[in-house]
């Protein structure tokens, strides 16, 4: 039996417990949170009895776990992770990997001293469509592939609460949604090193009490455009938006010397885009026999549990000694993208990126 423990009793806490709730070889033990009397409510709402509950993730970590999923607001990734790591359990941390580079260096500083797993939350790796991208990306099919075109935007979907609060949360959108559009083109590359950023960022609509209520409290960007130099002379243009008078921040696309990959998306529901595995459409553009072609690759639709899905895979990395499905050393590559941007955007010019050796 696998034994849990989940420090962080708010909306993401549950997607975690009713996942590890769905396996019988995995047990949730301890549940922790900072504020009294939130993991004893949440262990009773979602009946787990035998599950003890703490007011401070240092009783939690020094229980006998064999994992522990983080589910606290950003700025406590770092510290929590490390106690846990520090105390021989394996961490599945929720995305964002931390707030700042520093940090994230830090935790995985940590799990290399301490040999535990350090894997980060990114579900949309597990949705069959952003697979069968991956897959196209890395077959070979485009050639050397120069130019990413990544993230989108919602035209209304500004959170509140600790993702809009500086120091919580570290960024707005950029560490909210836009970790996950990075994810997507940059886990298909196989995580090139970015070499420098040059960024833009904005909070028209999350400082207008017009489009957001709690706008005298919002401290973070809801619009942020970078364009950033990767290893192997290649060029990734990111964006992301909350909030924007406009449809869509136009497409996903990966430019080749051999083809070129468009992906759209579903446009179902206000707050999903491809960043999260809403892909509508899948394009491959090649030429043949003098040709331009338009290939429709077929969309999947499934009901695979990409949540489930990724809880599944930490899971069975501790049963079976295998790796970080998602190695918080890579994403460290995607937290230095964001601290780039953040610091580009507030010197206005474009900033080197180093990521040192660990
Ligand atoms: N993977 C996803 O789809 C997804 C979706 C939403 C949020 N998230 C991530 O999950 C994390 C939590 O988001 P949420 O929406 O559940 O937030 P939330 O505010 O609903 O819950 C966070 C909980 O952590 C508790 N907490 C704060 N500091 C703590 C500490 N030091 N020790 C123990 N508990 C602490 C808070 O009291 C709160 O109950 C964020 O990092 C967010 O980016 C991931």
């Amino acid at each position: 039996m696998i034994r849990i423990g989940i420090i962080g009793s708010g909306g993401i806490a549950g997607m975690h417990v009713r996942a590890y709730k769905k396996m019988p070889d995995v047990e949730v033990v301890a549940v922790a949170d900072v504020v009294p009397g939130r993991a004893e409510s949440f262990v009773k709402q979602h009946e787990l009895p035998e599950a003890r509950a703490f007011d401070n993730h240092l009783n939690l970590v020094e229980l006998d776990l064999d994992g522990v999923s983080i589910c606290t607001p950003n700025v406590a990734h770092h510290r929590t992770g490390i106690d846990a790591l520090e105390a021989g359990k394996h961490v599945l941390v929720e995305k964002p990997l931390a707030v700042t580079l520093e940090q994230g260096i830090e935790m995985v500083q940590a799990a290399k001293r301490t040999g535990r797993l350090l894997t980060v939350g990114f579900q949309p790796r597990y949705d069959p469509n952003m697979q069968a991208v991956r897959d196209i990306i890395r077959s070979g099919q485009l050639g050397n592939i120069y130019y990413v075109q990544t993230g989108g935007g919602r035209r209304r979907g500004m959170p509140g609460g600790t993702f809009i609060n500086k120091e919580l949360a570290g960024a707005g959108a950029m560490a909210d949604i836009g970790c996950y559009s990075l994810d997507l083109a940059l886990h298909a590359l196989n995580y090139p090193k970015p070499l420098s950023v040059s960024a833009f960022t904005s909070n028209h609509f999350g400082t207008n009490p017009i489009y957001h209520s709690e706008a005298d409290k919002f401290e973070v960007e809801d619009f942020g455009v970078a364009l950033v130099r990767l290893e192997g002379n290649r060029v990734l243009n990111f964006k992301i938006s909350w909030a924007m008078h406009m449809d869509s921040l136009g497409p996903t696309i990966f430019l080749g010397t051999d083809a070129g990959l468009k992906l759209t998306a579903t446009g179902i529901g206000p707050w999903s885009g491809v960043w999260d595995g809403g892909i509508g459409s899948i394009h491959l553009f090649r030429d043949l026999l003098g040709h331009h072609t338009d290939t429709i690759i077929p969309v999947k639709s499934h009901n695979v549990d990409i949540f489930y899905e990724k809880v599944r895979d930490f899971v069975v990395a501790i049963q079976e000694g295998k790796p970080a499905p998602i190695p918080g050393e890579q994403i460290l590559i995607n937290q230095a993208i964001i601290d780039g941007v953040l610091r580009s955007s507030a010197l206005g010019r474009e900033v080197e990126v180093h990521i040192p050796e660990l």
